[in-house]
């Protein structure tokens, strides 16, 4: 069943700001990376759309609570850890959007099984793997309340540092590729924010 991608994007609108922004960068960059390893259109269209809406979870958390500056307490973070959880008991109410919920409900999934759901390696379907490594790319590159914004240099540095341990080793080396031929065809303009150019 074909997804609808203009519904997905109707949703994602009407997300807070920041979030909006992380889910366009996240979506665009899981796309370039799933070109770049052979995905099909079909596979490629429910990636982009499940990467527009894997943070989805978060509209049901308070705003206050997700851009709090500092450290979260053990009870704040376990409010946060729900959004997989939430996001994907909301996408499964949509007819046909049931071939993203892996990517939802899995996007905080480790490689070394010390993730939200604990499944490790290739357990985890390998879009919700591609999901995690541009959602960590675009949480280093963009300012946030609680962090200092990490150079080019110093986010892939920090994603080949967590190869094996948070990331699948083979995505992280097809991703740096990628992301490295995507600035040298977009030097002017390297932060796009739409997955569907
Ligand atoms: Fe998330």
């Amino acid at each position: 069943m074909k997804l609808d991608t203009e519904l997905a994007k109707n949703i994602v609108d009407i997300f807070p700001g920041e979030l909006r922004a992380h889910s366009y960068n996240v979506s665009y960059l899981s796309v370039r990376l799933a070109e770049y390893i052979g995905y099909n259109n079909e596979r490629i269209q429910a990636l982009a759309i499940g990467a527009l809406l894997h943070d989805i979870g978060k509209t049901k958390i308070q705003e206050k609570l997700l851009n709090k500056p500092g450290r979260l307490t053990e009870e704040e973070f376990g409010i946060v850890k729900k959004h997989t959880v939430l996001g994907s008991e909301l996408i499964k109410n949509f007819n046909g959007y049931q071939s993203i919920l892996p990517i939802i409900l899995y996007h905080h999934e480790r490689w070394d099984g010390a993730g939200y759901e604990r499944l490790n390696g290739n357990e985890i379907p390998e879009p919700a793997q591609i999901v995690t490594i541009a959602d960590a790319f675009d949480a280093m590159t963009t300012s946030r309340p609680y962090q200092k914004t990490k150079t080019l240099f110093e986010t892939l540095h920090e994603l080949n540092k967590n190869k094996g341990l948070q990331f699948s080793p083979e995505l992280v080396e097809q991703f740096e590729t990628c992301i490295i031929k995507l600035i040298k065809r977009t030097s002017s303009n390297f932060h796009p924010i739409t997955p569907f150019t």
